[in-house]
This record gives structure tokens, sequence and C-alpha cells, in this order.
């Protein structure tokens, strides 16, 4: 892990066990987030965006979960937590003892959740809670930043957050039901960066409000991300919405981390880039696989039913592309990609 790292996670594999048996659901995941940068992840629904944040967090609602993984975090007071193996997979696992670590790390994760890293989930308001006024949210996230309940302060915070002069007083003494999908997108703003959280993770902030609203809100997002100096996880469907802020983007596709690079190689056309990204490169958005569990069980590339590259090299690699996992092959410095046809 690099020293100037906040949040290291490699060799993420999940799981989780059905009636049908055990079924993998993240093959192998990484994400590495350098202190004030902003880290994208994308991917189609179904990929495995939102368990692999919720693999930092701690917040893992079924077992086994994590069966292998490596965490480091390295936030402002120095505290390294960090587990490592042996989490193996597949015959003989002991459900206690993933549950004993999904409970340790929970533990470790809850006292800087909130605190430390803020989340921002996929529809605002789901992000509020709808009982309090928004005062009162603003309020609870200032008390963790160890300041007061203070009114001008929040205030304040509402109008960094785009509220002009009248409307912030008037939204502070409002429940999240009264609010526009726009308005409650700028106090979730308030909220979570008046918590003065190092890491905000944004789990698709945009869904469910209207194209221009999108643009403007992750404009405005990404003002407020440079302004406050905060370093950010973002995740998206779509590769274009990540252009506008990210410094580096990971890719993924059903459970494993395709890509990793700079966001301006992974959108620069050319044929550098994996066959599902060069994918991505060409589409608005990719929905995905809605409402389906994504299982990640078969041996090798999980694009291989609809990657056209794989046709086209050897017939040995075309075997390796179905039955064994691509290794991550470097393409420069910080960008792999796990594709055999970038093999020399
Ligand atoms: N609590 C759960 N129980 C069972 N399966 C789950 C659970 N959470 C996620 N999964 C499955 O794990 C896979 C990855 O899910 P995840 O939510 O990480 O996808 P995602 O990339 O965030 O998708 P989306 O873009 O739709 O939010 C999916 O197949 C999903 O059905
Ligand atoms: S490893 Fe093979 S199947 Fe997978 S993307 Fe590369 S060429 Fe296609
Ligand atoms: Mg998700």
């Amino acid at each position: 892990m690099s020293s100037s790292s906040l949040i290291s996670l490699t060799n993420l594999r999940m799981g989780i066990e059905t009636e049908r048996g055990f079924k993998t659901l993240i093959k192998h995941s990484e994400l590495e987030l350098p202190a004030k940068t902003a880290v994208g992840l994308v991917g189609e629904s179904g990929s495995g965006k939102t368990l692999t944040i919720s693999s930092i967090l701690g917040l893992i609602p079924f077992l086994p979960g994590v069966t292998n993984g490596e965490l480091w975090i390295n936030f402002k007071d120095h505290e390294n937590v960090w587990h490592d193996g042996p989490w193996i997979s597949g015959n003989g696992y002991d459900h206690h003892e993933y549950f004993t670590w999904q409970k340790r790390l929970n533990s470790r994760m809850k006292k800087y959740r909130g605190r430390t890293i803020s989340i921002i989930f996929q529809r605002a308001k789901s992000s509020l809670n709808p009982f309090l006024k928004i005062k009162d949210q603003i309020y609870e996230s200032l008390q963790m930043a160890g300041e007061g309940k203070d009114y001008l302060r929040a205030i304040e915070w509402l109008t960094d957050c785009g509220f002009k002069a009248g409307e912030a007083q008037r939204v502070a003494e409002q429940y999240p039901h009264q609010l526009s999908g726009g308005q409650a997108q700028r106090a979730v703003m308030a909220v979570t960066l008046s918590s003065q959280a190092e890491i905000i993770i944004a789990d698709e902030p945009t869904t469910g409000l209207d194209a221009k609203l999108q643009v403007e809100t992750l404009v405005f997002m990404k003002r407020l991300l440079d302004k406050f100096q905060k370093s950010a996880i973002i995740i998206s469907h779509n590769l274009q919405t990540l252009a506008k802020f990210t410094d580096t983007c990971y890719v993924m596709y059903k459970g494993l981390t395709v890509e990793k690079g700079p966001t301006s190689a992974i959108l620069q056309r050319g044929g550098r880039n994996h066959p599902y990204t060069q994918k991505l490169q060409g589409e608005v958005e990719i929905a995905g696989n809605i409402g389906q569990i994504v299982t990640a069980d078969t041996p090798g590339c999980p694009y291989f039913p609809n990657c056209d590259i794989y046709k086209k090299i050897s017939p040995e690699a075309q075997t390796r592309c179905r039955d064994i996992l691509p290794p991550k092959v470097m393409l420069d410095n910080d960008h792999f990609v796990r594709c055999f046809a970038f093999e020399r």
C-alpha cells in the first residue's frame, strides 16, 4: 500500500450461501484511494460495485461474505486496521470464523462511518433521515465533527451547498419529503460535508434525477469536493459521468476488476483497454442485470461469453480465456487490464 493511500483493498473475494449452495459474487476486486483524489468505480448493474464498498465499510448483510481479501486503512489518526488470510472459500469453510471476522470489521469501522467516511446512497432521500428536519441532521453531523448545535453554522453549510439566502433558512426547517430531488441532493451534500469526513463515498449519487439535473448535480458536487479537499469514491454505471470528476477509474464486470487506470487512459479509445471497457466507451449507460443475482462462479474470464476479441486470438489463448482467471497485464505503471489478449 502506498503510504499516502487512505484505503487499500486487494484480492477481495465474496460469496453467499444460498439454498443451491455457495455462490461467488465477487471474484477478484480491488480499490486504492490515495489522499485528496477522486476514484471512480464503474460497471453495469450487478457487477459488484456496492459490495466492494460494503466490504470496506464492514457492512455485509450475508454470510459467508468476504472469503478472501486484505484491507488497509490509513485514516487521520494514523491507526492501521488490517485483516488478512487465510480466508479460503470453497469446501470446509467455517461460518463461525467468517461471522467473527465480519463482526470485528463492522465494530472497527463503526467508529469511522459518518465521522471519517460519509456515504451518499443511490437516491438522495434515502441518505436522509425522514423523521428529522434538515437542520437537525446537520446538527448531528456538526456534533460528529466536534462542533456544537449551531444554527448559523447549519445555514452556512446549506449556503455553501448552493441554497440562496432565505431558501437555506426555509430548507433548514423542512423534512426530507418536503424537498424536490435537486434540493434533497444539495441537502445531502450539506449533511455529508458538515461532518467534515475525510472520505466521501457516493454510490450512484444522481440515480433518479432527470438528465439535466444529473449533470448539474455532478458538476456542483465536484466543485464542493475540490473546495473542501475531500477524497472520494464515486460509483456509476456511466463512464462519461466519472470522466467529469475522477482521477482514476476501476472498471468492474461480474465481480472482477477488469481494468484500472488514470481516467484519461480509461476513456481514450484506440484499443488499449479491456474489451468490456471498450464497450462502455461506446455506450451512454449499460443497464446490466438489475434485480438478478450475478454469480461469478465460472473459472475463467467472466467476459468470455460476450467477448469478440477472444475469437481473434490463438486457440490456446481461447481455452485460457474460458478456463483461467486472466492475470493483471500492466499497460503502464498505473494502468492494468485483466485480459489474455494483452499478454506479450
Ligand atoms: N444482500 C444480498 N443478498 C444476495 N445477493 C446480493 C446482496 N447484495 C448484492 N448481491 C448480489 O451481488 C451482486 C453484486 O451486487 P452489487 O450490489 O455490488 O452490484 P452493483 O454493481 O452495485 O449493481 P447496481 O449498479 O445495480 O447497484 C449482484 O448479483 C447482487 O444481486
Ligand atoms: S481474457 Fe479473453 S475473453 Fe476475457 S476479455 Fe480478454 S480476450 Fe476476451
Ligand atoms: Mg450498487
